[in-house]
């Protein structure tokens, strides 16, 4: 069939269209139905299904025949270490560490908080969950304490499995004293931890409360896996929201396995056996879906990268892993492919290495900007496919499904919806604009299997957030067009939140925290163009009446306490001191026109504006720290 056709039957027929998908999983009880609109606008999927994902990421492999296969590849360069895990190996410690969890006490439906770098263990910890029916929440290692207090408080789990340190270039990040914080500042209070000692930093274990993971399963009586239904969550992931407060997306366990499994052929045409590898992080909702449940549902091989593009030790790293495992499909953010242009322009350390058992690469998670396509595609001689998705949907909104029909590449787009996905631009009152007409991107409900059906305790917040705004859609918050041929362009964000190298940060929740000091009397944070991350954030601050403090020493202490509130993934070290900030009559911030001016773009104050002078003092505060170049 082709991608056109594939696409019409999911729309008309979803149900129909889903349960044929179902297919590729091996459930405990076959779901009779697939979609169920009962609750509608909430949609559910699988819901009468039972099934195990850990059972079919693992169990289902090694009994077909698998069970030598590798599964997973732990590939550090920051710690000169590689591993190799087979499906039989990753089965027999998931299966033991779940026997553990279990006699602690952990059961179906217990949250369980993980706190883990890019190690072999982070994967064996969420499927341990998993093979239990337990909700897994990860939480990425570059957030500070209080974000993992916040996550704790929201999820109440009952344990928490954490390694004792990270590892970024020159850094050792040690995870046990943020746990502890995070712990104490939390009301929330687990009941016990495990605690994987790395040698890079062996953590202090409190008494009765933590665990040495190696001890914690030696001896452990290996876990069944027990079934669930398809619609019970599969995990919680927390993201930015517009506010501080982050939004738990819920992934239910049906939706998920069926369209992670559709997308591993489909999207990324892979076949079981062989080598993706997406170079993320398992704090990220990318990393969930390909680098731990896609590739292992399919019966792939996975790669866990524990390193950066660049500086680990080279701008050759990438290449290397995909020379080293015969990888076929490669995952990563456009800003990844930014940092190696930039060391490396003219590709010297890529004629090093022989990448041609890569078939394609994907990019996702920010913009794809043309040059930085254009020189991956020029460089690797393979197509370079741009994908659009968010932490809600679980999976591609858009892409080039390669494994399905190899359909033209449009660069600056990502392409095509994918199936279950009716993507509509849309006008402020909620009609669908024609083609080429720029609006707000909506998606007309139900949203397809393994995209978000909740909130995490939060259903009114699931409703204001994303289905109010236009009755009957989901709102992504991005804005584009799409064009003749029906692909969609993704242009900008419609709220507050921005994109720093591939990782989305809420500037209401930065300006929470600059609110906080106590020299700051208002502040805003807007998002400002940088070559290599795509956006950068940064600060303005109006400092109290009577402060005569120097406006360096109070900046200063701002990024401090960005980092150590917020976290260093935030990369907040750019502030300014202004006198006032733009407003609207009613008092609205004009975020927008003050990244506008700070870019250096044409931008036009709307007529609402309180006192235009104000843009004047802005832009002379900008020219002094170097931006708002015209
Ligand atoms: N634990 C602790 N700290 C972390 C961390 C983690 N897991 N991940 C990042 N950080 C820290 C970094 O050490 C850095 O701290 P610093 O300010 O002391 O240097 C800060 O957070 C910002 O990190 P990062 O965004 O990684 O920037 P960088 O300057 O270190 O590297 C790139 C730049 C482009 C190489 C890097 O951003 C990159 O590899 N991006 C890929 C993005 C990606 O995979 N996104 C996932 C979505 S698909
Ligand atoms: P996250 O939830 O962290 O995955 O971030 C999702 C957001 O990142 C989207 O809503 C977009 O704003 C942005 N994004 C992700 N992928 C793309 C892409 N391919 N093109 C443009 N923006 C993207």
């Amino acid at each position: 069939m082709s991608y056109a056709e594939v696409y019409r039957r999911s729309i008309d027929d979803p149900n129909g269209f889903w349960l044929e998908q179902s297919a590729a999983i091996d459930w405990e009880e076959a779901p009779t139905q697939a979609l169920f609109k009962a609750r509608a606008p909430i949609f559910e999927w699988f819901k009468d299904a039972q099934v195990n994902t850990c059972w079919n990421a693992l169990d289902r492999h090694v009994a077909a025949g698998r069970g030598a296969q590798t599964a997973v590849i732990y590939d550090s360069p920051i710690s000169g270490t590689r591993q190799d895990i087979t499906y039989a190996e990753m089965l027999e410690r998931v299966a033991r560490l779940a026997g553990a969890l279990q006699a602690k006490g952990v059961t179906k439906g217990d949250r369980v908080i993980i706190y883990m770098p890019m190690i072999p263990q982070a994967l064996e910890a969420m499927l341990a969950c998993a093979r239990l029916g337990a909700v897994h929440s990860v939480v990425f290692g570059g957030f500070a304490a209080r974000e993992l207090a916040t996550r704790i408080d929201d999820a109440t789990p009952k344990a928490v499995i954490a390694a004792s340190c990270g590892l970024e270039p020159g850094r050792v990040v040690e995870y046990k004293p943020l746990l502890d914080g995070a712990i104490e500042m939390a009301a929330h209070k687990p009941e016990f931890t495990v605690i994987y000692q790395r040698d890079q930093a062996v953590a202090d274990l409190m008494q009765g409360r933590d665990h040495d993971w190696e001890t914690f399963q030696s001896g452990a009586t290996p876990a069944e896996c027990v079934p669930v239904s398809g619609d019970h969550p599969a995990y919680i992931l927390y993201t930015s929201g517009t506010t501080g407060n982050p939004k738990g997306v819920v992934r239910a366990t049906g939706g998920h396995l069926v369209a992670l499994a559709w997308s591993m052929k489909n999207l990324y045409g892979v076949d079981p056996g062989e080598v993706f590898w997406c170079a993320s992080d398992v704090g990220w909702v990318v990393g969930h879906s390909y680098i731990v449940y896609g590739p292992l549902i399919h019966g792939a091989t996975t790669v866990v990268f524990e390193g950066k593009p660049i500086g680990t030790p080279d701008a050759g790293t990438f290449w290397r892993v995909i020379e080293e495992n015969k990888v076929v499909s490669f995952f990563t953010a456009p800003t990844a492919f930014r940092a190696i242009k930039r060391e490396d322009p003219k590709g010297e350390f890529l004629k090093k290495y022989d990448t041609s058992s890569l078939r394609t690469l994907y990019l996702a998670g920010e913009r794809a900007d043309p040059d930085t396509i254009l020189w991956a595609q020029e460089k690797l001689g393979v197509p370079v496919i741009d994908h659009w998705w968010q932490t809600e949907t679980g999976w591609a909104i858009c892409g080039n499904p390669q494994g399905l029909e190899k359909l033209p590449v449009k660069i600056g787009s990502p392409s095509v919806p994918m199936p279950g996905y009716d993507v509509q631009v849309l006008d402020e009152a909620g009609h669908q604009l024609p083609a080429g007409e720029l609006g707000a991107i909506g998606i007309k409900l139900p949203l397809p299997p393994g995209t978000l059906p909740n909130l995490w305790n939060a259903e009114e917040r699931f409703i204001s957030s994303y289905l109010s705004a236009y009755p009957g859609y989901y709102e992504t918050g991005d804005a584009g067009y799409i064009d003749e041929d029906g692909y969609v362009y993704i242009m900008a964000r419609t709220d507050d939140v921005i994109n720093v190298a591939g990782h989305r940060l809420s500037t209401g929740a930065m300006e929470e925290i600059l609110a906080a000091h106590a020299d700051v009397g208002e502040c805003a944070v807007v998002g400002v163009a940088d070559p290599l991350k795509g956006q950068l954030p940064l600060g303005f601050l109006c400092l109290n009446a009577g402060v005569t403090r120097e406006p360096e020493a109070v900046i200063k202490e701002c990024v401090a306490l960005m980092r150590s509130k917020l976290g260093p993934v935030a990369a907040f070290k750019l502030a300014v001191v202004v006198e006032r900030l733009p407003k609207t009559r009613s008092g609205k911030i004009l975020r927008a026109t003050m990244a506008k001016i700070a870019d250096g773009e044409p931008f036009k104050a709307p007529a609402t504006i309180e006192d235009m002078t104000v843009l004047d003092e802005i832009e002379i505060a900008l020219q002094d720290i170097g931006f708002a170049k015209k």
